[in-house]
């Protein structure tokens, strides 16, 4: 018997309103656009500006676009994860409200969280449900406001960050389409490099914890882009070597949108031309879930049945890994 592999089989995304541009940042903090530029590659992130609007509210537009391009009824969807690192609230699945909110009446949810990494672990697990044969429409969305957990006086995140919302669709696909092999890694040594200090179990939320700010995201960023840089490389050259494809044999990168110089070395270890790179960091910056559907998103319409993609994502935790996945339609 054949196998069921799990393929993704429509794209949906949502991006605010809102610009913040580096020539603003000017304005708020001591910086340039020069700087951050050269630095990260990024131009421009958006900023959800609605009141009373947490990640939920980006995660139900994406889905909704999905579900009208994919002309299907959100009752058909068995399952909804959403990856975040920026849940609506503690302990209340932002997955569950946005079920319910796009009438995901006949789906369980819940949320995956792996900072940076979450939406890249969201399509193993999706695609496992897939592939157990147990369901047949596992909606997963990336999403994240990450401007609600970053301090706007703090030169050294304020500029990277972004709030967005991605969607995919994963299907059960009998053409050996769709997600091929993984390989998913962790290290716990991370969290001292890139955390949030308060408002968990260990530092619960206090007079004091506000007062010291501690609600916001610390990023010792040398020490990550280091790390970043050579497990995304190592991850990306491994899963090429692990399945015999040669540069020519994958027609794209889809990495994580943390920094250029990071997607740059990754694509360079891989032997990739620039082309082949997909890469909307300098639109969005850094949307932590929400960048790999992102790319999907904003790139769906050249990308080709039977392509050959790598994703590559790296993150807080540490957590990072790599995914090869065919492509399974033309749009
Ligand atoms: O997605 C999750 C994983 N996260 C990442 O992958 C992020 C990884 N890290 C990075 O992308 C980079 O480390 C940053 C973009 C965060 C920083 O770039 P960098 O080249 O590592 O800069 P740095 O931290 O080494 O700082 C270099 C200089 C410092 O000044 P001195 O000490 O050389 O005088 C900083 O104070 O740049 C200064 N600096 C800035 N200058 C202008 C730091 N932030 C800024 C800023 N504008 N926004």
């Amino acid at each position: 018997m054949k196998k069921t592999t799990a393929a993704i089989t429509a794209v949906g995304g949502y991006l605010p309103d809102f610009v913040l541009s580096n020539k603003v940042l000017e304005t708020m903090v001591d910086t340039n656009d020069e700087w951050i530029t050269t630095r990260t590659g990024i131009k421009e992130r958006r900023i959800l500006k609605e009141e009373n609007a947490g990640t939920s509210f980006m995660a139900i537009k994406a889905a909704e676009d999905l579900l009208k391009k994919r002309d299907i009824d959100a009752s058909e969807i068995d399952m909804v994860l959403v990856a975040t690192a920026t849940p609506d609230m503690p302990v209340a699945a932002t997955a569950a409200y946005v079920a319910s909110e796009i009438g995901a009446t006949n789906a369980f949810a819940y949320d995956l969280q792996a900072a940076c990494s979450s939406f890249l672990y969201g399509m193993s697990t999706a695609a496992s449900y897939i592939e157990s044969g147990r369901y047949k429409k596992v909606l997963l969305i990336g999403a994240d406001k990450m401007s609600s957990i970053i301090d706007y006086t703090d030169r050294t995140t304020c500029i990277i960050f972004g709030d967005g919302a991605g969607a995919v669709l994963f299907e059960p696909n009998e053409e050996g389409l769709g997600l091929q092999d993984e390989y998913l890694r962790s290290d716990g040594i991370g969290r001292q490099f890139l955390k949030i200090d308060a408002g968990g179990s260990i530092l619960p939320a206090s007079e004091e914890t506000v007062k010291n700010k501690k609600h916001y995201v610390f990023q010792d960023g040398k020490s990550v882009f280091k790390f970043a840089v050579s497990n995304m490389a190592d991850v990306s050259a491994l899963i090429m070597e692990r399945n015999n494809l040669s540069k020519n044999d994958v027609q794209w990168l889809a990495p994580h949108q943390a920094n250029k110089r990071i997607i740059d070395a990754t694509a360079n270890r891989m032997g990739l031309e620039p082309e082949k790179v997909l890469m909307n960091i300098e639109r969005y910056g850094n949307t932590t879930s929400a960048t790999l559907p992102l790319l999907l998103y904003d790139f769906e319409k050249q990308l080709k049945k039977g392509d050959n993609i790598i994703f590559a994502a790296f993150g807080g935790g540490f957590t990072w890994g790599s995914i090869y996945l065919k492509w399974a339609y033309n749009s």
